[in-house]
């Protein structure tokens, strides 16, 4: 009887002594085999997108398309506003305007929007600058000493009307020469009387 339960009292102390030796062998290993546990150290968390190329590899010209850079419209220089609609410049340019004649069309028009003289202070929700233009004084780049340049500025947005920047502007700009909405004369003493307001 002694004998049996001797037996079974060395096996399990044998186990526990095997299964401790175990946990004790895989704690150690996964520690790097030093009691300083080297491998317990906290991983440095690496940006998985490198931000920089390493200079060590070549430039990418392959697979990597040049980036489009979208047409400004054709007419004019860098710098100068232009309206979002493309086309270029309508008849009324080779008219001569009249002011008188363009104060009214622009009180009947456009007053709703540019304000009384086109003084602007009109808001225009959705848009990047939150108002709309004034025109007087107008957009120091649409400006210039020769009359014909300052009138071409001037007819591309009416001509083709023009969507300003912003998420979602709740006013824009009508393409009354596209639409035909004003006559060429009328666009002419329209330029005319804008730019009475800004000599
Ligand atoms: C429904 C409102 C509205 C009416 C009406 C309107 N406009 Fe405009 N206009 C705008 C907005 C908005 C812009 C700005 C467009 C942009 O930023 O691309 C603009 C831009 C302009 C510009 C360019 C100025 C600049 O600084 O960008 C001129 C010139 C202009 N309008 C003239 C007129 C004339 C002349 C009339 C009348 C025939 C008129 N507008 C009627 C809303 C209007």
């Amino acid at each position: 009887m002694n004998d049996v339960r001797r037996y079974i009292y060395g096996t399990l102390i044998i186990f526990l002594f095997i299964v401790l030796a175990w946990v004790g062998f895989v704690f150690y290993n996964s520690c790097g085999f030093s009691a300083t546990c080297p491998d317990g150290a906290l991983a440095v968390e690496r940006t998985p997108i490198p931000t920089l190329i390493p200079a060590t590899l070549p430039a990418p010209d392959r697979f990597v398309s040049a980036p489009v850079v979208a047409d400004a419209p054709s007419i004019g220089t860098a710098g100068i506003t232009r309206p979002s609609n493309p086309g270029g410049p309508g008849p009324g340019i080779e008219l001569t305007g009249s002011v008188d004649a363009g104060k009214i069309v622009f009180d009947e028009r456009c007053a709703v929007c540019h304000g009384s003289q086109g003084m602007g202070g009109l808001l225009n929700p959705g848009s990047t600058d939150g108002t709309m233009p004034a025109l007087n004084p107008i957009d120091a780049s649409l400006k210039d000493a020769d009359y014909k340049t300052f009138a071409i500025n001037l007819d591309l947005f009416l001509e083709h009307g023009s969507m300003p920047e912003g998420r979602n502007p709740i006013f824009q700009m009508p393409d009354w020469g596209d639409k035909g909405i004003l006559t060429p004369q009328q666009i002419a003493d329209l330029i005319a009387y804008i730019i009475s307001l800004n000599p």
